[in-house]
């Protein structure tokens, strides 16, 4: 097994070589781990992987989130029941293999994949890692995009900035996937929906429980910051998000299929490139390690 890290001065993005996810010792499970858990994000390469496979791997490194798509899908894709339920695909293929229509609301709401953002942080407790598994990957665009949000906090204070972070370190904010997707793709949910998934509580600063070191925790799902002016605080967590894409290299990841790419959604933002969703199909699998408690509820 070989680790190859891109941005060394941020220690941010690994490539690992020379592995297969369905047999490996403890001691390269735990090299994989600790390598997500340094660098943010860790490219595995040629894994011919199913559901089962990316699951049992997934397994190791906690519980699994259940997919929140169930509410999202076409009823055609709705009724074929044979995904698990901690598989979030992400395609606009359906599970009969048929392209769906690009103005179908499972289409757009992965479209909404295509704005920065931190997996499950509109969850009462949010994710630790999520593990992406190319499945089929379009002949053009399709890309992930990651950005590291813990060198944005280590150089924010570079600019002359109207708050410094320890006036930011224990601020909470309120985040919510109908808010984020309301701004970027419309309002696609129905009143259940909204119904179940209000606006959730989450730390600005977090610090990561295995480096120690803090990173802003924002992205799209983050509405506003409780206790502000809803503007003032508005403004900042754009000067944040914005500041997280400018001070650090964007890792652009273009897909190979069979490629399995692990990300830690404590620390990194990411976002899809987007593709031609009428020309050309793509499949995406998803498994998602659970937090272990609401952010705020995290010391320091
Ligand atoms: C995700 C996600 C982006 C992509 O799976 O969480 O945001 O490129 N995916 O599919
Ligand atoms: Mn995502």
């Amino acid at each position: 097994m070989e680790i190859n890290i891109r941005y060394l001065e941020q220690e941010f993005f690994a490539t690992i070589d020379g592995v297969d996810i369905k047999s490996l010792s403890k001691s390269e499970f735990f090299e994989i781990k600790k390598a997500v858990e340094t660098y943010g994000v860790v490219v595995i390469n040629s894994q011919n992987i199913n559901d089962d496979d990316q699951i049992s791997f997934s397994e190791g490194f906690g519980k699994l989130e259940i997919s929140i798509g169930t509410q999202t899908k076409a009823p055609d894709y709705q009724a074929d029941n044979s995904i698990r339920p901690e598989i979030s695909r992400i395609s606009n293929v359906d599970l009969n293999n048929k392209m769906l229509p690009f103005d179908d609301k499972k289409v757009i709401f992965d479209r909404g994949n295509n704005y920065w953002h931190t997996d499950s942080s509109f969850k009462e407790t949010p994710s630790k890692i999520s593990i992406l598994s190319a499945r089929e990957v379009p002949e053009e665009g399709g890309g992930t995009d990651f950005i590291d949000a813990r060198h944005a906090l280590e150089t924010w204070e570079n600019k002359p900035r109207k708050y410094s972070i320890s006036d930011l370190k224990d601020c909470i904010c309120e985040h919510s996937i109908v808010y984020s997707r309301k701004n970027n793709t419309g309002d696609i949910f129905d009143d259940k929906f909204k119904k179940d998934m209000p606006f959730v509580k989450q730390k600005l600063i977090r610090f990561h429980p295995f480096t120690k070191k803090p990173a802003f925790y924002a992205g799209s799902h983050c509405s506003h910051i409780i206790g502000w002016d809803l503007k003032e605080s508005r403004d900042l967590i754009k000067e944040i998000n914005d500041w997280i894409l400018e001070s650090g290299k964007i890792a652009k990841h273009k897909w190979r299929t069979g490629e399995l790419v692990l990300w830690d959604n404590r620390r990194v933002l990411h976002r899809g490139t987007g593709y031609d969703e009428s020309k050309y199909r793509r499949i995406m699998h998803r498994t998602t390690v659970a937090g272990d408690m609401p952010s705020y509820k995290e010391k320091p």
